[in-house]
């Protein structure tokens, strides 16, 4: 079977940088032996908020949703690992985090129905972001970094493989 190592961009949004959760949800990345290949924080505006959440302009939450990623500094990262697309979107879970299963970083650190936050006229608080298929993982990551940003080093287990 062909392995395929995949480059996927993680999102910690402003709600986790908020509630002091960075280190532990970085650290769930690194214990699943993802390598970190790019990372920074960075507080983005109105424009660059469009061009992340191109595919959801015309939807009802979007207002809400861009009021939320620009409402605070976002921790910006390029995980790398076997099939890493996939691999990270299950550790995020559901979209929702009150549907999201015990174990994923919504479901242990969240709980709200995006019906709730909608009501209340905001985005679902759902801490992360996480590219959803091969096409946009190419395209986000494109967008967050310039190439000299992203390194390809070996981890240390990488390094004792002659
Ligand atoms: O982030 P994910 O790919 O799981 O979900 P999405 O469907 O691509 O939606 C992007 C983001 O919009 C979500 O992560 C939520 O923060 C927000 N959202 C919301 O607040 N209310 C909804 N009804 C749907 C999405
Ligand atoms: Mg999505």
């Amino acid at each position: 079977m062909f392995i395929m190592i995949q480059r996927t961009l993680v999102l910690l949004k402003p709600d986790a940088i908020k509630r002091g959760l960075i280190g532990k949800i970085i650290s769930r990345f690194e214990d699943a032996g993802l390598k970190i290949v790019g990372m920074k924080m960075v507080w983005v505006n109105q424009e660059f908020a469009r061009k992340h959440y191109e595919e959801h302009l015309d939807k009802e939450f979007y207002e809400w949703l861009e009021k939320f990623i620009t409402s605070g500094p976002v921790i910006a990262m390029c995980l790398e690992g076997v099939e890493a697309i996939s691999v990270v979107r299950k550790m995020v879970g559901s979209t929702e985090p009150g549907k999201a299963l015990p174990g994923t970083i919504r479901g242990d650190f969240a709980h709200l129905s995006t019906t709730y936050a909608n009501k209340k006229g905001i985005a679902v608080p759902n801490l992360i972001h996480a590219s959803g298929n091969e096409e946009q993982a190419k395209r986000e990551i494109a967008l967050w970094f310039k190439p000299e940003e992203i390194h390809s080093y070996k981890l240390a287990y990488e390094e004792l493989v002659l």
